[in-house]
């Protein structure tokens, strides 16, 4: 595939919102993009900054490839003098995912989320850039398996030759905190193995998709454990992703189209319940239970670096309907408050809490003879 080099880097954090973890304000959201504008006007090509609940997002058109340090230097820098807004305006949770003090090359590893793709440009390039709140980054794993592999969602796995070749999936061990622990796996074929491996969203992530005709990359997702940083609960890893559409990639309503199931992701209140992921309109805000959780999707075209305005793929009829599926299958969950599904399993627990009481009721325990 010919056409020019660019890359497309997302990098997103929650660093102060109104009322709870519900909006970042508009004066902070205008913060970030005033310091992207006057200070990286000669590093990017285009740029889109936007919320998704509490998270503040940055996408940056540029050349200069993936993990380049002027680029994350530039959204760091937009997010401490963001942060220094929210402190002004009393924000909740100000400065909540900056866990590093200061920059030291890449904004991995410090807290904010990243994802980013170095990519041939084709002439017409249609791309999605998905940013889902309370949740993690294993929410992505079914609708990608399902947009990549089966033929109940893509259509085209069965009608368009290129498609039938199948998909590549890089996949993240998210537990293995020493480096990046990857596996690639191949569907068709390993497609029993990729679902075996994606059953467990909290520990295996699919972080790329490529395809398996041109080799050509389709998605990435943002793979940061919070967690694993801070050593302790500090926010969800509230993930982003993107996503090349159409030719050789699924159609942009073939990688849609799962978000109808509103599957059960890890999140909700606290971090440490299960509830159903609503897609929502942009710049929807978080609201019953701390959630749902929720994912946006803007749509975009670029060309030679430059960015089209964003579609707003989920604000369509079709979703008003799935949206009102999906708060029936929060309140059905919900229902059983902390009961087995409704709540994590003790290994995810997000807050101290829960380990706090079962030590201390541990000792209280007594065996019978
Ligand atoms: C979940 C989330 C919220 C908070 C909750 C308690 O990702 O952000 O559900 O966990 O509102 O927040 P704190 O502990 O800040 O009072
Ligand atoms: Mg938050
Ligand atoms: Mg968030």
């Amino acid at each position: 595939m010919a056409g020019n080099k660019i890359t497309l880097s997302v990098i997103k954090a929650d660093i102060g919102s109104i009322g709870g973890h519900i909006k970042p304000s508009s004066k902070l959201i205008e913060t970030v993009r005033e310091h992207i504008r006057e200070n990286g006007i000669d590093l990017f090509k285009d740029f889109y900054v936007s919320s998704t609940g509490d998270d503040i997002a940055i996408l940056m058109t540029h050349t200069h490839g993936k993990a380049n340090k002027d680029i994350h230097k530039l959204a760091w820098d937009a997010f401490i003098e963001g942060t220094a807004v929210a402190k002004e305006q009393g924000l909740y949770g100000a400065g909540q995912d900056l866990l590093k003090t200061s920059f030291s090359g890449n904004v991995k590893g410090m807290g904010p989320a990243v994802c980013e793709m170095e990519i041939n440009e084709r002439p017409n390039e249609p791309f999605l850039f998905f940013a889902a709140d309370k949740t993690d980054p294993g929410a992505y794993n079914l609708p990608l398996f399902l947009s990549f592999s089966d033929p109940m969602h893509c259509a085209g796995l069965l009608l368009s030759p290129k498609m039938s070749k199948g998909f590549t999936f890089n996949v993240m061990d998210v537990s293995h905190v020493k480096g990046d622990r990857v596996i690639s796996l191949n569907t068709p074929e390993e497609m029993y193995d990729l679902a075996a491996l994606l059953r467990d969203n909290e520990r295996f992530v699919v972080e790329s998709v490529f395809a398996r005709s041109d080799n050509g990359q389709a998605a990435v997702v943002s793979t940061t454990r919070l967690h694993n940083i801070a050593g302790k609960y500090t926010g969800k890893d509230d993930p982003v992703m993107l996503v090349r559409t159409q030719k050789s990639f699924p159609a942009t309503g073939e990688i849609l189209s799962p978000y109808n199931i509103g599957h059960f992701v890890a999140g909700f209140m606290r971090g440490s319940h299960v509830g159903p992921l609503m897609p929502v309109k942009l710049n929807s805000t978080i609201s019953y239970f701390d959630g749902p959780p929720v994912v946006t999707c803007a749509a975009f075209c670029v060309h030679n670096g430059k960015l089209t305005e964003p579609v707003d793929a989920f604000d369509h009829a079709y979703w008003d309907y799935v949206r009102n599926e999906v708060s029936r299958k929060a309140t059905e969950i919900r229902r059983q408050g902390f009961s087995g599904a409704a709540m994590l399993p003790y290994s995810e627990l997000e807050y101290g809490g829960i380990v706090e009481i079962l030590k201390r009721l541990d000792k209280r325990f007594k065996v019978r003879n």
